[in-house]
Parts: C-alpha cells; structure tokens; sequence
C-alpha cells in the first residue's frame, strides 16, 4: 500500500506529464505552423514520450491500489515570438519536471519507500536525457539556426527523430 502522501504527489505528477504533452504539442503546432515540420516532429515526439510518463505514473498508482484521479489540464499560454523561444521553454519546462520528479524521490527517501524510489530511478535517469535533448536543440540554433540554409539543415535533422517506446515496464 502506498502512503498518501506519495500517492498524491504521483498523482500530481500524472496531471503535470499530461500537461507537458499538452505544451508540446502546442509547439509542435507553432512550428508545423511555420512550416519547419522537423521541428514540429520533434516536439510531436516529445508529446507522445510525455505521455507515456503520465501512464507510467499512473500505472504505478493503479498497480499499487491507490486510486488516480485525472484533473483538467491546463491549457498551454504560450505565444512565441521566434523559433528559438519554444525551445527554449521546453529546457526551462524540463527543469520543473526534473524538479517535480525529485520531489518525489525526496519523499519517498524520507519515508524508506524503496520501491517508489527504485520505481523513480529510471524516471531520475530519464530527465538527465529529458534536459540535454532540449539544451541541444538551443546550443544547435544558436550555432546555425540563423541563416536560412543552417535552419533548414536543421530541421532535416530533427525530422528525423522516430518515436521509441520507454524501457521502463511497470
Ligand atoms: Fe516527462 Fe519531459 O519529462
């Protein structure tokens, strides 16, 4: 049986992974919006493995007899005034979850949760990846993004970007 408190910081947790799809997926529209669909098949990717986050929290909950209550999602503000802005936002975003994720762990440590904890293990590793990935699209245009010949370089490479399944099975 989980305790209640980490049952609902989870369950927050379901709520905000959802969110993050939802803002991604706002991107992703910006620049599909713009015509940079490479772009916009990254941060459609980025929607799906959020997602995916948001089940696999919600699974745990489910697969440990605590019940999961979904929330109304926010909807995402955002408005962007170049291309680099959305990502920006995305490695700020990524910094809240990693934070959010920690959060967690801190609880789970100070209750001796162990399986919350080896449970948050992956998800610890993941926002590692989670952090880079979007520091990389910045770093990437602030090195080629601004001539027109660099941009569209770039968003051929993160056309290229395919949807993988997470390794973490619950
Ligand atoms: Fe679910 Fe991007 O962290």
């Amino acid at each position: 049986m989980l305790n209640k408190i980490i049952a609902e910081k989870i369950n927050k947790q379901v709520n905000f992974e959802f969110y993050s799809a939802y803002v991604y997926l706002d991107m992703s529209n910006y620049y599909a919006d713009n015509n940079l669909n490479g772009f916009a098949n990254w941060f459609k990717i980025q929607t799906q493995e959020e997602r995916d986050h948001a089940m696999l929290f919600m699974d745990y909950l489910l697969n440990n007899s605590a019940k999961v209550e979904l929330g109304d999602i926010k909807a995402p503000q955002a408005v962007y005034n170049d291309f680099r802005q959305p990502a920006a936002e995305a490695f700020e975003h990524e910094l809240k979850v990693t934070e959010a994720i920690h959060d967690i762990y801190a609880a789970a440590y100070e209750l001796k949760d162990f399986r919350t904890m080896q449970f948050l293990d992956w998800f610890v590793k993941e926002q590692n990846e989670e952090e880079k990935n979007t520091e990389d699209i910045i770093k990437r245009y602030d090195l080629f993004g601004h001539d027109a010949k660099g941009l569209y370089l770039l968003d051929s490479e993160l056309a290229t970007r395919v949807y993988t399944p997470p390794t973490l099975v619950i």
